[in-house]
């Protein structure tokens, strides 16, 4: 067999998942770096994804998941779903399931129909408050930890963002 003939072997792609940790000044750079793990996530993974959204009540967790929804089209208002757990968005690309926590009583409220399909079928799932589903929830692609930061001299608080890869 000559040298053209012989199979091509391809090399698996092995993307490296870097943490990322990076300061957000303002609102607007929420916004973008939502645009921005968008872009990595879509690097790392085909579908299926499942992003924890850790930090504070006013952390900026619903203003980055907005971000992301921004970056796939979702031009309008992001509701908190708060009371409703589970927001869901057909966007084009991918399916989005935006989950809010922090009013579950028991972990056993995840029951509800179609959570499990959801939570192991295609889309993305940004889940703020993944720790009251503790238990219940599948293991994170990735973990988004937002915190305020004080940068000191009477400046607005602006926010810390990192972000761990499994
Ligand atoms: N990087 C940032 N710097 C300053 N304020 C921010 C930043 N990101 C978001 N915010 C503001 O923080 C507030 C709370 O954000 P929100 O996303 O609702 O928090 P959470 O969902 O974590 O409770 C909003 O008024 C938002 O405009
Ligand atoms: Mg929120």
């Amino acid at each position: 067999m000559s040298k053209r003939d012989e199979p091509r072997t391809f090399q698996k792609r092995t993307f490296q998942k870097r943490p990322i940790q990076k300061v957000l000044q303002d609102e607007a750079a929420t916004l973008a770096f939502g645009a921005e793990l968008l872009a990595t996530l879509k690097a790392h993974y085909a579908d299926g994804v499942v992003v924890f959204l850790e930090g504070n009540l006013g952390a900026g967790k619903t203003t980055l998941a907005r971000g992301i929804l921004r970056a796939l089209g979702h031009l309008d208002a992001v509701k908190s779903p708060t009371y409703t757990l589970l927001e869901p968005y057909d966007m084009l690309d991918w399916e989005v399931f935006h989950f809010d926590l922090y009013r579950l009583g028991s972990p056993g409220e995840l029951e509800f129909t179609g959570f499990d399909e959801i939570m192991t079928g295609p889309g993305l799932k940004l889940i703020e408050w993944p720790e009251k589903g503790q238990g219940w929830l599948p293991s994170a692609h990735a973990k988004v930890r937002l915190a305020t930061y004080d940068a000191g001299s009477g400046a607005p608080l602006q926010r810390q963002v990192s972000v761990d890869f499994a």
